[in-house]
């Protein structure tokens, strides 16, 4: 697409990139801990469900708000004419800043830790707490990776993005697909898989739902405004539809496989430390701290490559979707402050990385930010309640403002016969009442 703003160049390239926004840490760093606690398999379900029946028709709004107006979550609004409705562009302009800013650390340290593997540091896990400490080292990869994403983001739509995306998730699939047959092998490894695709329902509560549909959106990258500013540089060619089943199929194909390397290597350190996968605690270093030991394990050889390959698979994850989060910020700017892209990515990076400061800090240890935890809560404001919050306005808005009308005489110049279908009829009852309640009251208890 040939236009100022840049755009892909193709299908595969919008696909790749959308899935690379989605599949990312939350993937492999958050999804099994969610797993474990939420009652294996019926959690997966519960995720699957919330995926393809609440979140798919979101993500097809967005993308069609995005492809209609060629704009910035902001200017999307403001061009559709429904000024009022723009503060739902500025929340995700925030809330992808802010995930961002804790994200990009947690980023920095899977590629320390690829580092260290690499060199046979396997006590860096134990170590987890000193590795943290350090946080004029742990800034230095977070610095790197901010580095990294700028640089691929300041290339611009396809030169950079799309074409980051085109080498990185393919090799990531191959990593994917390869550790979890080795894990799979490792003894303990099916006691691990008990944790996974058994079902516990008992552990099913209110606070597991809630998981769970955060987690779905999260994962998704939706409720930000992530996928409309993708959706901004595709073609009127392009099927929503489809494109909006597979972005999904991806997140969840490759969050399913994680899952069974995670909980086959979970299971491989029980056996190793003679203890339980739900012994272990959950949190955001928990990764960090189990693996790497029983690394050690499997001989400082094939012990580091597999170490070092399962972090900068992480690493790989991470920077599909932290590409993603600078470009939400970085089109606003672009497009409503009409400055030039390069200066708008260093700009702005400067700034998340700025925010990050404290998460990298009370990680850290530095008491002041400990004390409140700034990681977590920043985390806990901007996934669990700033992006399900996001949904419900974004399917309000689909339904009751924009209207289905428009939004699917948009879905029809790529995909002419949509609205005969029952997939049709399904999106508008979704978006008109089954996302507006689950949603809505999901954001009113969450805050
Ligand atoms: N989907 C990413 C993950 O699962 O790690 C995180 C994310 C990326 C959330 C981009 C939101 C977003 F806009």
């Amino acid at each position: 697409m040939a236009n100022s703003r840049g755009g892909f160049s193709n299908r595969l390239g919008f696909i790749l990139a959308a899935a690379g926004s989605a599949v990312g840490l939350g993937n492999i760093w958050k999804f099994p801990f969610e797993v474990r606690d939420g009652g294996g398999a019926a959690f997966v379900v519960m995720y699957l469900g919330f995926c393809f029946i609440l979140c798919t028709p979101v993500m097809a709004t967005e993308i069609a708000i995005g492809r209609h107006t060629s704009k910035d979550p902001v200017g999307a609004f403001r061009k559709l004419g429904h000024k009022k409705w723009s503060f739902i562009g500025i929340m995700g302009v925030i809330a992808g800043m802010l995930i961002l800013s804790f994200y990009n650390v947690v980023a920095g340290w899977t590629l320390g830790f690829a580092i260290e593997m690499f060199q046979g540091n396997f006590e860096v896990g134990s170590n987890f707490g000193s590795f943290v400490a350090d946080w004029k080292t742990t800034g230095a990869y977070a610095t790197a990776f901010m580095l990294a994403t700028a640089f691929i983001v300041s290339n611009g739509v396809s030169a950079g993005i799309e074409k980051a995306s085109k080498i990185l998730m393919p090799t990531l699939l191959v990593m994917v697909l390869g550790l979890m047959l080795y894990a799979l092998s490792l003894p303990g490894s099916a006691e691990g898989l008990y944790y996974y695709l058994v079902p516990n329902f008992s552990a099913i509560t209110m606070e597991t739902v809630y998981g769970a549909l955060g987690q779905a959106f999260f994962s998704l990258s939706l409720g930000m405004g992530t996928l409309l500013t993708y959706g901004s540089y595709i073609s009127k060619k392009e099927n929503i539809i489809t494109s909006s089943a597979f972005i999904t199929i991806a997140d969840v194909g490759i969050a399913f496989i994680g899952g069974l390397m995670m909980f086959s290597f979970l299971g491989f350190v029980a056996h190793e430390q003679n203890s339980s996968i739900m012994d272990f605690k959950g949190g955001a270093g928990m990764i960090f701290m189990l693996l790497p030991g029983s690394f050690s394990s499997l001989g400082p050889v094939l012990g580091s490559i597999i170490g070092g390959v399962f972090f900068v698979l992480l690493s790989f994850a991470a920077l599909t979707s932290t590409v993603s989060l600078l470009e939400v910020p970085v089109a606003f700017v672009v497009d409503e402050m009409k400055v030039e892209r390069k200066k708008a990515v260093w700009g702005v990076a400067a700034i998340i990385f700025a925010i990050g400061m404290p998460s990298l800090m009370s990680a850290g240890g530095v008491e002041f930010f400990t004390e409140i935890h700034f990681m977590d809560w920043v985390e806990n404001i901007a996934s669990n309640t700033m992006l399900p919050l996001g949904g419900f306005l974004i399917s309000i808005y689909g339904a009751y403002v924009w209207k289905k009308k428009n939004l699917y005489a948009e879905i029809a110049e790529g995909n002419p016969n949509f609205k005969y279908t029952l997939l049709a009829k399904y999106m508008e009852f979704a978006l008109k009442y089954l996302c507006p309640v689950i949603l809505g009251s999901i954001t009113i208890v969450t805050i």
